[in-house]
C-alpha cells in the first residue's frame, strides 16, 4: 500500500482491494479558483473544467467504483469549438479528478467535433460510448468507442471502432439533425435498442434502432416517439422510473422520455412495452409550454444515468453562463454541471421529484437554525453567520388559512408570465414569501425565490419564481424572471424550499423537488463576504417558518491530474 498524505495539493483515492493514488494539483489553475478576491463568478463546489468552454454532459456511469462523466469541452477557448469528450472522475460525484479528454476529434467521421451521447454496459459489464461524429463532410453520425483496458476503473484510454460510423443520415434523415444517442437497452428478444434525436418532416422525434451485436443497426419503422409541437430533439434521454417507496413496492413504475428543444428539457411519462416498442404516454408535450420539465429555469442537455452502487437515478444537466460572450473570454471559462439530482416519481404517478444527491452534505458547515418564526406582512430579516455566496438552506413554511387566497383569473396560465407580473416586488395576500438570494446588503442587488399562492376555481394553484430582475446592477446580463407551479397537496398546508447557492448560480428546489429552477446571477455587489442571504413576505397574511437551517458550504476538491504526474498512478 502507498502511503498517501491527504493536503491540499493531494487527492487520494482509495479502491476496494486496490490502492489508487491520484495525486492532483491545483497549482497551475489557481487563480481560476474563486479564493481570494478575483474570479467572483468561479463556483466553489459545483463541477467546472479548470478552464475553457463546456456545455452538455455526456456518458456518465460507475465503474468499478469509480463515477465517470464526460463532456462537452473546447481545449482551446471558452467558446464553443473544437468539441472533445472531457473525462473526470470521482468517489463521490462531489470531488473531482479531471483526466486527459477521452475522445478528440481525428477520424474523417468525427473530425469536425465528438458531440453528445451515452454509455452502456454490454455484456461483462464492459462499457461501450456511443457519441455523434461531426464528419468530414458536416454530416452527423453515431460512432462507437470502447476502453483500451476494461480492468483500469479510471478507464483513461478509450479505442474508436474500426466499424465508425455505426449509424449515417441516410433516407429522409437530416444530416444536421441527426444526434445524440442514448444509453441502449436489451428487449425481450436480446436486440439492443438505441434512440437518436431528429426532426424529420417537420416533427421532433426519437429514430429508434435495433441491434445484435452493437455494431450493425437497423432503423425501425417507427420512431419511439414524435411530436409535432417541438422542433429538433437534442439530447434524447429514456429511462424507468418509480416512487421511492421505503416498502420498495414499485406501484407507479412508468418510463420518462425526455427530449432537449427550446432551451428546455421537456418530459413525458408513459408506459413502454419492450415486446413491441410501443410507448403509451400519459400527456404529450404541449404547445402552452405546461408540460414536464427537470428545471424550468437554466438547465440543458441533461443526461441521466442508473447508479448501481447506491441503486439511483442520478440526473446531471448544463447550465449556461448568461453573461456575454465576451465576458466568458474574460473569465477563461463558460458552463457550469448542475449539482447531480436523484430522480424519482412522485407519490402520484404524475410527476418527478429530484433532489440534490446525498452526499453534497459532506460539505456542509457552520448551521444556522430557525424554528417556528413568524414572518409578518412586509417583513424581511437576515439569516447572519454563514457565507451566503456559497451556501445550503433549506426552509419550510406553514401556510396560513388559504381560504383568504387572492383569487386567479382561470385565463392565467402561462406560470412565467405570472412571475414577470406579479413578481417580488409586488403585495400579494399569501405571498410572495421565500429567500432573497446573492443580496447586496442595501438590497440594490437581490435575487428573489418565492412562492405565491391563488385560489382558482374550488382548488390552489401555487406559483414558484425565481426572479433575477434585480440580481445585478451590471448591464448585457440575461436577467429572465422564471416561473413554474408547483403541484402539491395543499391540505398539508405547508411547503419547502431548498437552494443551493454557489457565487452565479441558484439552484431552486421547491415543495420537496416537485419543481426545480436554475439561474445564473452575476451580482456586483454580492459578491464573497458582501453576499448575504434573507427570508421576507411581501404578502398581508403571516407566513411561518416551521424550520430553517442554512449551512455555509466547504469547497469541493476539483482538480486537474498533473500531467507529469500521470506515470505514477499507481495499481496493486
Ligand atoms: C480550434 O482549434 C484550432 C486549432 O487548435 C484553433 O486555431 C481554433 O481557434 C479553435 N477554435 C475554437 C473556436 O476554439
Ligand atoms: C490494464 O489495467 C490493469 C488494472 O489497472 C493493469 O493491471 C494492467 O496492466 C493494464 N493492462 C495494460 C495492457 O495496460
Ligand atoms: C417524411 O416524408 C417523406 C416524403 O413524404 C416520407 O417518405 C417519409 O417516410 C417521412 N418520414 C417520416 C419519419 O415521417
Ligand atoms: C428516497 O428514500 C430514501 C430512504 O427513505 C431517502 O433517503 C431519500 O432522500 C429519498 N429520495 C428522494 C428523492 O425522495
Ligand atoms: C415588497 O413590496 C414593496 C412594496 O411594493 C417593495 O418596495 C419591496 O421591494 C418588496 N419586497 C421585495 C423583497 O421584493
Amino acid at each position: 500500500m502507498e502511503i498517501c498524505i491527504i493536503s491540499a495539493l493531494c487527492l487520494c483515492f482509495l479502491l476496494v482491494g486496490d490502492v489508487v493514488e491520484v495525486e492532483a494539483s491545483h497549482h497551475p489553475y489557481r487563480n481560476l479558483q474563486s479564493l481570494s478576491g478575483e474570479q467572483p463568478y468561479r463556483t466553489a463546489y459545483h463541477f467546472q473544467p479548470p478552464k475553457n468552454w463546456m456545455n452538455d454532459p455526456n456518458g456518465p456511469m460507475y465503474y468499478k467504483g469509480v463515477y465517470h462523466l464526460f463532456y462537452q469541452f473546447n481545449p482551446y477557448g471558452a467558446v464553443w469549438g473544437n468539441i472533445s469528450w472531457a473525462h473526470s472522475i470521482s468517489y463521490d460525484l462531489v470531488d473531482w479528478v479531471h483526466l486527459e479528454p477521452a475522445i478528440n476529434p481525428s477520424d474523417p467521421f468525427d473530425i469536425n467535433g465528438c458531440w453528445s451521447g451515452s454509455t452502456t454496459f454490454l455484456p461483462g459489464e464492459k462499457p461501450a460510448i456511443l457519441y455523434t461524429g461531426d464528419d468530414i463532410k458536416n454530416r452527423q453520425v453515431q460512432n462507437l468507442a470502447v476502453p483500451k483496458n476494461v480492468s483500469d476503473p479510471l478507464l483513461i484510454e478509450w479505442v474508436k471502432s474500426p466499424h465508425n460510423p455505426l449509424l449515417t443520415p441516410i433516407d429522409d434523415i437530416d444530416p444536421q439533425n441527426f444526434r445524440d444517442p442514448t444509453t441502449a437497452w436489451q428487449g425481450p428478444d436480446r436486440l439492443w435498442r438505441v434512440i437518436v434525436g431528429s426532426k424529420i418532416n417537420g416533427s421532433g422525434m426519437a429514430i429508434l434502432y435495433r441491434s445484435r451485436d452493437f455494431v450493425e443497426w437497423i432503423r425501425s419503422d417507427n420512431p419511439l416517439h414524435s411530436s409535432t409541437k417541438t422542433g429538433m430533439w437534442e439530447c434524447p434521454d429514456f429511462y424507468p422510473v418509480s416512487a421511492n417507496n421505503t416498502n420498495g413496492e414499485e406501484k407507479f413504475s412508468k418510463h420518462v422520455l425526455k427530449a432537449s428543444f427550446k432551451n428546455q428539457d421537456h418530459c413525458i411519462l408513459g408506459n413502454y412495452m419492450p415486446m413491441t416498442d410501443k410507448f403509451e404516454v400519459d400527456t404529450d408535450f404541449l404547445d402552452e409550454g405546461l408540460d414536464l420539465r427537470y428545471d424550468y429555469g437554466n438547465f440543458y442537455a441533461s443526461k441521466t444515468f442508473y447508479d448501481s452502487g447506491k441503486k439511483r437515478r442520478i440526473l446531471w444537466g448544463w447550465v449556461i453562463e448568461s453573461d456575454s460572450e465576451s465576458n466568458d473570454i474574460e473569465k477563461g471559462w463558460s458552463g457550469l454541471q448542475s449539482i447531480p439530482r436523484s430522480v424519482v416519481l412522485s407519490g402520484t404517478g404524475r410527476q418527478l421529484m429530484q433532489w440534490p444527491i446525498k452526499e453534497i452534505e459532506k460539505l456542509r458547515t457552520n448551521k444556522v437554525s430557525f424554528h417556528e418564526k413568524e414572518v409578518k406582512d412586509g417583513f424581511i430579516f437576515e439569516v447572519p453567520g454563514i457565507t451566503a455566496s456559497q451556501a445550503d438552506v433549506e426552509v419550510s413554511f406553514d401556510l396560513p388559512n388559504l381560504d383568504e387566497a387572492e383569487s386567479l383569473d382561470p385565463n392565467w396560465v402561462d406560470p412565467q408570465l405570472l412571475c414577470s407580473q406579479k413578481g417580488a416586488s409586488g403585495r400579494g395576500r399569501v405571498g410572495p414569501f421565500g429567500l432573497l438570494v446573492l443580496a447586496s446588503k442595501d438590497l440594490t442587488e437581490q435575487t428573489a425565490v418565492f412562492f405565491r399562492i391563488f385560489r382558482r376555481h374550488d382548488n390552489y394553484v401555487v406559483l414558484m419564481c425565481s426572479d433575477q430582475s434585480r440580481s445585478s446592477l451590471r448591464e448585457g446580463l440575461g436577467k429572465t424572471i422564471y416561473g413554474a407551479f408547483v403541484h402539491i397537496d395543499h391540505r398539508e398546508k405547508k411547503i419547502s424550499l431548498r437552494s443551493l447557492i454557489d457565487h452565479s448560480i441558484i439552484e431552486s428546489f421547491g415543495g420537496d423537488g416537485r419543481t426545480c429552477i436554475t439561474a445564473r446571477v452575476y451580482p456586483k455587489l454580492a459578491i464573497h463576504t458582501e453576499s448575504r442571504l434573507y427570508v421576507f413576505n411581501n404578502g398581508t397574511l403571516s407566513v411561518r417558518i416551521s424550520s430553517l437551517n442554512a449551512w455555509s458550504m466547504k469547497r469541493a476538491q476539483i482538480f486537474p491530474m498533473q500531467n507529469r504526474r500521470k506515470q505514477q498512478i499507481n495499481y496493486k
